[in-house]
């Protein structure tokens, strides 16, 4: 007979559901692999009126998470409720209660990870968050138990989904931004909200979890680097082709010589003959780079109700197994004795400029002379072709140098009398 797992699901919203529904799914199979039976005995909703796409029975309802905690029968708290403020009351109250906690909220584990761990740690209960990072890709156990051998050199890549389906439509079409975007948001993938998405910083929540399970820091979101995809354009995207790049939003961690971590989330040139070029749609991928493995990769929906709930079940199969055979284990922990974050203007990459410019004798001896005097080095300089006169664009592509120094020439160049618009930047990564 297998024994049952009670469950307190807080939040039924797209995930939510999808954990309901997959659980009866596959229930019999789960039964099977892990000798648990998993009930959802109740679930918290904001509203108990609202159409859903799972029928929960009546009784277990309630507008209440506060309830789920205080149910002694309640072995494991599933927190979907996302956001960060009452999800952080919910998680505290819950591994206070000594109950294991499940989540998916990257947001609430960027901000107050680092406290909860260590509450979970005290009260001696796991808090597992497979469905934080990268929705269905098992990225979380891989670098936590798979890799746990290695020193882990370098993670990248990309980590949000709703950008990465913008900017493959963007560069398969020729879209607009906003255009892209409307499509996103009519086919679901983005939220309603979708600031989260496009600023970058779903990627950046994502990515510090990744710092914190690989060099045991919790970088704090004031000391990395996070651009979103707004200003990225249709013609950066087309003239980055032109040089052999696709452009996507790619997610950085990595370990300096001096131990310390660089994060960074930004819209970044890659070549397109590098694999991750070739992840479109809504898809992620995710390149850890440890010193025994070398690189692996790891590809699939990072984004989903089906996708991410497959990951909270793998987290109530740990949780199951935990009460069964292992009580209070909390798995590999990473280890805290690498050092603190790189700052954004010591991060060294190549770069990416498009300057639009007046159409002049001179005009690219006064770019060239700003960037010589910041000992930038330029690889190449393109002017495409403008038909009809009026304005051009002038795009550089710079050797690597410090952000801060690019910054600085930056300022300068956007100050010339010959440069129309606000000048752009992007990185340009070649994974050497
Ligand atoms: N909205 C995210 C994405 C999934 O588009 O990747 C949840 O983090």
């Amino acid at each position: 007979m297998a024994a049952t797992i009670s469950i307190g699901l807080a939040g039924l919203g797209n995930v939510g559901a999808g954990v309901y529904k997959n659980l009866e799914r596959n229930g019999d199979l789960l039964a099977e692999r892990t000798g648990h039976r998993f009930e959802v005995v109740r679930v918290a909703v904001r509203d108990l009126g609202k159409a859903r796409d799972v029928e929960v029975p009546a009784a277990r309802l309630t507008t209440d998470w506060r309830d789920l905690v205080a149910d002694p029968a309640i072995q494991v708290i599933v927190e979907l409720i996302g956001g960060v403020t009452e999800a952080h009351e919910l998680v505290k109250s819950a591994l206070e209660a000594g109950k294991i906690v499940i989540t998916g909220n990257k947001a609430l584990l960027a901000e107050h990870g680092h406290e909860l761990i260590a509450l979970a740690e005290k009260m001696d209960v796991p808090l597992y968050f497979e469905a934080a990072v990268a929705g269905g890709i098992p990225i979380i156990k891989s670098v936590r138990e798979a890799l746990v051998g290695n020193h882990i050199l370098a993670i990248y890549g990309i980590i949000n989904g709703t950008s990465n389906f913008i900017l493959t439509q963007m560069a398969r079409r020729g879209i607009d931004y906003r255009t892209a975007l409307a499509e996103a948001q009519a086919r679901g993938y983005a939220e309603a909200d979708p600031a989260l998405d496009v600023n970058g910083w779903d990627a950046a929540h994502k990515a510090i979890i990744l710092a914190w399970l690989s060099y045991g820091l919790w970088v704090r979101p004031n000391e990395i680097v996070v651009d979103g995809i707004e200003n990225v354009s249709a013609a950066d995207i087309r003239l980055a082709a032109t040089l052999g790049y696709t452009i996507k939003l790619l997610g950085v961690v990595r370990l300096h010589e001096d131990r310390r971590i660089e994060v960074r989330v930004q819209p970044t040139l890659i070549p397109s003959s590098h694999i991750l070029a070739s992840v479109n749609d809504v898809f992620n991928a995710v390149v850890v780079h440890g010193d025994i493995v070398g690189e692996t990769l790891f590809y699939g929906s990072g984004a989903g109700q089906n996708a991410t709930s497959s990951a909270v079940i793998a987290d109530l199969a740990d949780a199951a197994h935990n009460l069964a055979k292992n009580p209070g284990c909390q798995g590999f922990l990473p280890s805290g004795y690498y050092g603190q974050a790189v700052t954004v203007d010591e991060t060294v990459s190549p770069y990416y400029i498009r300057l639009r410019v007046e159409d002049r004798p001179g005009v690219i001896a006064q770019v060239t002379s700003v960037i010589a005097r910041h000992d930038i080095g330029l690889s190449s300089l393109v002017q495409p072709k403008v038909e009809g006169g009026g304005p051009a664009d002038l795009m550089l592509m710079m050797h690597a140098a410090p952000f801060g120094r690019m910054r600085a020439a930056l300022g300068e160049l956007e100050k010339l009398s010959c440069v129309t618009e606000k000048p752009i930047l992007m990185r340009v990564e070649n994974f050497a």
